[in-house]
């Protein structure tokens, strides 16, 4: 990993000044780096060791930075990795175009690997968050949801990514199909996993140990699995209440909207369809040699629905 720092401060570099500052603010607030990490232990899982896996690595931080970026924009959020947003500091304008500088940037950088199926893995995958996103912001305010639909918008803004960089390892190793499907398979269900554990945290979780606002989701009208699950537990006064803070995104109801999703137990209930999500993560590995890397990606699965930031 501190190769893979070394490759971003290295391509994070840009002449124009601004570029430059937001760059670096956002890259070195931290994060948790989970999807480079995914990319090197599934190259080493699979043997695969050139260099160019740190390329990669990068590649997919500087996407997932990029989406992170223009995500606070849409989303309004004042708090990221634990210091206020870019736009909350630099204005929304300059956000939005550092974070094209650094989708662009993540482009050049999967060209000089010079492989044709690594730019087919990403293109496909910055084009499907993209529509993640969008189809986020049809759902906003929309009560009426399906967990199909949810499930949909999360496999999509966030389970892609993640199933692009455990693939590019496999890719990077020259893996058969099947096992590079695996791969696939496995980085989807955790990234799957991730972001229900997110939408949680959203609800129970501590700003200071997340790095970022509680009860954003509500704000935002956002409608995910907690709430979904709550709704159909809760009393038809309670779940109207919920209705309407969802379409008004009322924030002041959110201590109320807790204590329903905390007493409908919504929130294990989610916590378990994070489980399930992990543990089908972790079956796809029976598909590839037993060594330190795939044990510590059997315990990357656990640790992604056991965290609290
Ligand atoms: C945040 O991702 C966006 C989601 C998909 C929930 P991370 O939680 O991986 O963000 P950082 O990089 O660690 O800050
Ligand atoms: C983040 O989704 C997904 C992408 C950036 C594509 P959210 O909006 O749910 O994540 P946070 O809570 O802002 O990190
Ligand atoms: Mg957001
Ligand atoms: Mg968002």
């Amino acid at each position: 990993m501190a190769q893979v720092d070394a490759v971003i401060g290295q391509r994070l570099r840009s002449d124009v000044a601004l570029v430059d500052q937001i760059g670096h603010y956002i890259v070195h607030a931290g994060g948790k780096r989970m999807r480079p990490k995914l990319v090197l232990l599934f190259a080493n899982a699979l043997g695969q060791e050139r260099p160019e896996r740190f390329e990669l690595a990068a590649v997919v931080e500087f996407i997932h930075t990029a989406t992170l970026l223009h995500d606070d924009v849409v989303d309004e959020s004042s708090l990221r990795r634990g210091k206020p947003t870019a736009n909350a500091l630099f204005g929304n304008a300059a956000s939005v175009l550092v974070g094209d500088f650094l989708y662009s940037r993540a482009f050049q950088m999967m060209v000089s690997v010079g492989r044709m199926r690594v730019l087919e893995v990403l293109a496909e995958a910055t084009n499907v968050i993209a529509e993640g996103e969008v189809l986020q912001l049809m759902n906003m305010h929309d009560p009426d949801i399906t967990v199909e639909n949810y499930l949909r918008v999360i496999r999509f803004k966030t389970a892609k990514l993640f199933e692009a960089s455990a693939r590019l390892g496999a890719v990077l190793a020259d893996a058969p199909p099947v096992v590079e499907e695996a791969c696939a398979a496995y980085g989807r269900a955790l990234g799957t996993a991730f972001q229900l554990i997110d939408d949680v945290l959203d609800y129970e979780g501590d700003a200071h140990e997340l790095g970022k606002n509680i009860g954003d989701d509500l704000r935002e009208g956002k409608t995910t699995l907690p709430l979904l699950i709550a709704m159909e537990r809760a009393s038809p006064e309670q779940r109207d209440l919920m209705r309407h803070a969802i379409q008004h995104g009322e924030l002041e109801k959110l201590p109320d909207i807790v204590a329903i999703v905390r007493a409908t137990g919504a929130l294990e209930s989610t916590r378990d369809v994070a489980r399930a999500e992990a543990r089908q993560a972790s079956e796809c590995l029976e598909l590839l040699p037993a060594n330190k890397w795939t044990k510590s990606l059997l315990e990357f699965a656990v640790q992604s629905v056991e965290r609290h930031s």
